[in-house]
């Protein structure tokens, strides 16, 4: 098991580049199931979530190339291997449940699915994607299998348009809807969709392809039945959640750092949130410079929102900078019911956070007096002292890794591979800025790692 040892208490200064968007180009590779032509995507993230992926595709029957040096893929799916995703890649990721959406309007075979994973930040149940695909003909169950069990699904007579009304604006489930979509008869309207930049690319993409694809203003999103595609060239947008991540940690270690490739248009609340505090960004042609420009106020009030809202994976890594802030600041979760897993390890590296159950916010939320600690007020400043900690979640990774940034002392961290899932480098790049971080083995003297998760 590797580790992080980070010394910190030094400012990150220079510039780094931010890579493709994790949770755009695993949909656009799945995406490129539906046609037997060749895509070509470029600016292609070096992380495992895109391994994973990589490899599913492959066992479905996709010859692909990655040139990941270049951080070019080119993939094409003439035909299916098989419809059946193996159980190995249960619980690896939320991809596979997407397979549904690509492969019912391209083989009349059962669709086997193991049960989705993905970071453990909430239930995460799919009942959405599944009402949203039987309404558009496809049959699907669940059956427990030795081990575990799986989704089988098939459309054997078909699949026809609809007018789905998703209750929330699931990102997941919004993409496999589309993706079924596409080869649907008729037209399909997704109501109440979600409409994350990840899913613009998605539709972008699509539409290269040759769908006929409409996005209203009412988060109305409508596809027209198609056969005939192209072949494509894609660029993935840049991965905001890892501009904004490295952003806040220039900020936080009263540094200067350029994000090469940080687009603007995906990160206006983000923007406006670093505006309050009091630090610096300046927007540039090829990507943002975050910068410290003295002492950060609290007293924010953030509420975690879909898409143009504060993004959720942002609040993470934006608590530690809240840590150093002058004031006390408060955090209402409304996307997920347990995404504060983080704060224990945090306290115990000295921040002042209180979780609560309550929504400490006025917006609309699906955990009001359910009893989970999704709320949070931060207090600060704060000194943050190094300790060994283990990471339960990808975005949770990263607030640690800015967090021991902060501390003098040296700080190990473990669980390495949740951050592996969705940073490129982060120890060249954060070292390449004056970070004193080494990735290393785990000497076998060194104290089991504090089980970070919340009590
Ligand atoms: C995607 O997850 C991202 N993951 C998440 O990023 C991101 O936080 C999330 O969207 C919200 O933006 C990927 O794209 C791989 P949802 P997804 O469906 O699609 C509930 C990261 O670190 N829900 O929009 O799973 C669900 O429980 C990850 O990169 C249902 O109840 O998110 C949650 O409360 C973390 N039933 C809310 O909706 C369903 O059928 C949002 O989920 C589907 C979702």
């Amino acid at each position: 098991m590797d580790v992080l040892r980070i010394k910190g208490g030094l400012p990150l200064e220079g510039r780094v580049k931010a890579a493709g968007a994790k949770n755009s180009i695993t949909k656009l590779l799945v995406a490129s199931l539906l046609s037997e032509k060749k895509c070509i995507f470029y600016n292609v993230p070096r992380i495992a979530e895109v391994e994973v992926t990589v490899d599913l595709c492959r066992e479905i029957g996709a010859e692909i190339h990655w040139d990941k040096e270049a951080g070019i893929i080119e993939t094409q799916t003439k035909e299916l291997r098989t419809s059946y995703v193996p159980q190995r890649f249960s619980g690896s990721n939320r991809i596979p449940i997407l397979m549904i959406g690509a492969l019912l309007g391209r083989t009349q075979e059962d669709i086997i699915v193991p049960t989705v994973g993905g970071c453990k930040i909430g239930q995460r149940p799919i009942d959405f994607h599944i009402a949203a695909l039987e309404k558009l003909g496809a049959v699907i169950e669940y059956r427990m299998m030795k081990k575990e069990g799986a989704y089988f699904a098939h459309a054997h007579n078909g699949l026809s348009g609809a007018i789905i009304h998703l209750p929330f604006p699931s990102v997941g489930a919004t993409e496999n809807t589309i993706l079924a979509a596409a080869r649907a008869k008729g037209t399909t309207v997704i109501k109440n969709a979600a409409t994350e930049p990840e899913i613009i690319d998605l539709i972008l993409f699509l539409q290269k392809m040759g769908v006929i694809i409409f996005v209203d203003v009412d988060r109305t999103i409508r596809i027209q039945e198609t056969h005939h595609f192209n072949e494509v060239e894609h660029t993935v947008i840049t991965d905001r959640i890892v501009s904004a991540s490295l952003g806040m940690a220039a900020i936080s270690t009263k540094g200067r750092v350029f994000v090469e490739g940080a687009q603007h248009l995906h990160m206006i609340t983000f923007l406006n949130k670093l505006h309050e505090i009091g630090a610096g960004f300046e927007v540039r042609d090829n990507g943002i410079e975050f910068f410290y420009k003295g002492p950060l106020k609290g007293g924010l009030h953030i509420e975690t929102d879909v898409h143009p809202g504060f993004m959720t994976d942002w609040q993470q890594p934006f608590v530690v900078l809240l840590t150093q802030a002058y004031g006390n600041s408060v955090i209402h979760e409304t996307v997920y019911e347990n995404r504060f897993g983080y704060a224990h390890a945090l306290k115990l590296m000295g921040a002042d956070v209180e979780l609560f159950t309550q929504c400490l916010g006025g917006k609309e939320c699906r955990f009001a007096s359910r009893n989970f600690h999704h709320s949070l007020i931060v207090r600060g400043p704060t000194p943050l002292k190094g300790r060994e900690i283990a990471i339960p979640d990808l975005r949770a990774g990263f607030a640690y890794v800015m967090a021991a940034l902060l501390a003098p002392e040296t700080s190990t961290i473990g669980g390495l591979q949740f951050l592996d899932r969705g940073y490129e480098n982060i120890v060249g790049k954060l070292a390449s800025l004056g970070a004193d971080i080494v990735r290393d083995r785990a000497d076998a003297h060194s104290p089991s790692l504090a089980i970070a998760s919340a009590s």
